[in-house]
């Protein structure tokens, strides 16, 4: 049985918790560009996710106060705890960019700099930052004195080019922690590898080793048995599910249940998980959008199901809510 929707209108974020869990046994739904919306958080909420982070806001465009930035910071009171992960090079636009989100409502923040996107490591920002580490703490402390001790998160890879320096990466790890990072989170690749290759849980537990601020793992974490895995093979303090979720969300109750040394509760069939995405979808945003979205989240849903390319088409093609709906009633053969 779905359940109905009942979620107040997009609005500020008021609540903020004192603290955030980063344990073993709550494990966080990472940052996704085009993913980690309002909706998909919910929906990720609903399976366990203790912790959500926001798609990658740009700090400049926040000042500037661009509608689409403005977009990506849609929150609701049962969206909580938030993390609002930011993107920038210039300290004083990241430390505006802050203030304002606390103005907001919002009370915790993370640096991305492990973004591998060219057009903003362009700019310096994203894993640019590994590259210059001087820009990087003037980022850190910028945001830091803005929001808080321990109330900023910063992504990291393992550096730029192909071959990463350990001991760079735990000086920069270090400095963070003692400007009074609030936890660090880690995918280790290089921005040269992008996704390709295997992330290197070893670089993480060499990490976990060196600190004593919490380091959450993400990298190669598809299932809940990956995320356990990886969290018995390094140390790290908890997991950041991000394909794994986009997948799966009811990868949160599955890795829950592992905790408890129980075996994953059954969870809803997927034409069921699709539902509720797509009713939270229309209950959140607007309709067009939210169909535009729909279109291309199924498809990582279905990703490992018989006929997905031709549920893929089919989708493209439907221009409402009913064609949506008959596709997918279509594939997955409900009368
Ligand atoms: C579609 C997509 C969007 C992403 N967007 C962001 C982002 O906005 N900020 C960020 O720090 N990492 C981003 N990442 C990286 C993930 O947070 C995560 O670190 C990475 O996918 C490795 O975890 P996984 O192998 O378990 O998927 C993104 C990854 C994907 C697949």
């Amino acid at each position: 049985m779905l359940k109905p929707v009942s979620l107040p209108p997009r609005c500020r974020c008021p609540a903020n918790p004192a603290s955030l869990p980063t344990g073993r046994e709550h494990p966080w739904l990472a940052p996704l560009a085009g993913y980690s919306d309002l909706t998909f958080r919910i929906l990720c909420r609903e399976y366990g996710a203790a912790v959500c982070v926001t798609e990658m806001v740009s700090a400049k465009g926040l000042v500037y106060s661009g509608a689409g930035t403005r977009d990506l910071l849609a929150a609701a009171p049962e969206d909580q705890p938030l993390v609002v992960q930011l993107f920038g090079s210039e300290p004083e636009f990241l430390r505006q960019a802050v203030e304002i989100l606390r103005e907001a409502g919002y009370g915790w923040f993370d640096l991305n700099m492990g973004c591998a996107v060219r057009k903003v490591m362009r700019q310096g920002a994203g894993a640019a930052l590994l590259d210059d580490p001087a820009n990087a703490l003037a980022a850190a402390k910028a945001m830091l004195a803005a929001a808080g001790r321990g109330r900023v998160g910063f992504k990291l890879r393992l550096g730029v080019s192909g071959e990463y320096s350990g001991p760079a990466l735990t000086d920069l790890a270090l400095r963070l922690q003692d400007m009074g990072a609030g936890w660090l989170a880690l995918h280790p690749r290089t921005a040269r590898q992008g996704f390709s290759g295997q992330a290197n849980w070893d670089a993480i537990a060499r990490l976990v080793h060196k600190l004593s601020l919490p380091l959450l793992a993400s990298g190669d974490l598809l299932t809940a048995e990956d995320g356990l895995r990886c969290l018995d093979l390094t140390g790290a303090a908890g997991v950041m599910y991000a394909r794994g979720a986009m997948r799966n969300p009811a990868i949160f109750a599955a890795h829950r249940a592992l905790c408890q040394k129980g075996s994953p509760q059954k969870t809803a069939p997927l034409h069921d998980m699709i539902l509720r995405h797509m009713a939270l979808a229309r209950a959140l945003g607007s309709d067009d959008r939210a169909l535009r979205k729909m279109r291309s989240v199924i498809p990582h849903y279905a990703r490992s199901a018989p006929g997905a390319r031709a549920l893929r088409d089919a989708i493209c093609r439907c221009a409402n809510w009913q064609e949506l709906e008959g596709a997918l009633a279509a594939f997955f053969r409900i009368p």
